[in-house]
């Protein structure tokens, strides 16, 4: 068990467990790495490798400053990397924003859906987080669709230098309902 002591949280078919160095290599070659994931996700001038360094260093601040921070997604025999969450601050606000992916061998079968709504529901249900937001680009549905279906909104837009839009949604703990949510499994805590 790391200092920190990050929860597992148990879906149907997933298992969010704490990120460590073990993961470095998936997350990112075939995450960090994959251009049809990287499409959506910010553009920093790091190879994927450091960028999954990142990912697992701010992660790990996160749990220990805030009692939330990021998982990495695995399937429930544990032997698959399948993506991450992570839960992080706003541009080093006090606001948190969560971010997620999985590998593309993962799209399409509502993994996301199950794992964001068990990361959403421990930050609000067992961090007690007030407040969510996330930063989407427009073009990309399947993301959008995941945080609508959970309750996020779309609270502001903005230009994207390349000519796209940036939506900011938001959910408020207050307006988070699990219980009548489709296919409600709740974290194990
Ligand atoms: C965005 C992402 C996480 C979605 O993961 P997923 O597991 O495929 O999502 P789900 O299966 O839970 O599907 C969510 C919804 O999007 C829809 N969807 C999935 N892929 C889609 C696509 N390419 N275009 C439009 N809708 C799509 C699903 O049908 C579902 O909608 P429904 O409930 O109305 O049927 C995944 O595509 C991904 O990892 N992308 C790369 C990283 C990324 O962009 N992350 C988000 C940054 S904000």
């Amino acid at each position: 068990m790391s200092r920190i002591d990050i929860p597992t949280l148990e879906t149907e078919r997933l298992r969010l467990l704490a990120p460590d160095e073990s993961h470095l290599p998936a997350w990112a070659d075939e995450f960090f790495g994959d251009a049809d994931v990287a499409r959506y996700i910010s553009k920093r001038p790091l190879t994927p490798l450091q960028r999954a360094e990142r990912a697992l260093r701010v992660a790990r601040a996160t749990w220990e400053a805030r009692g939330i921070g990021g998982w990495v997604i695995g399937d429930k025999a544990g032997n698959a990397f399948l993506g991450a969450i992570n839960i992080e601050p706003w541009d080093d606000t006090e606001e948190l924003e969560i971010g997620y992916g999985l590998v593309p061998a993962a799209w399409g079968m509502g993994y996301a859906t199950e794992a964001v709504q068990a990361a959403v529901a421990y930050a609000f249900d067992v961090a007690g987080v007030a407040r969510l937001s996330a930063r989407v680009v427009a073009a990309n549905t399947a993301s959008s669709k995941v945080l609508v279906k959970l309750g996020f909104a779309v609270m502001d837009e903005r230009p994207l230098e390349n000519g796209g839009t940036l939506l900011i949604y938001r959910l408020e703990r207050a307006a988070f309902n699990i219980d009548v949510l489709p296919n409600t499994v709740r974290p194990a805590t």
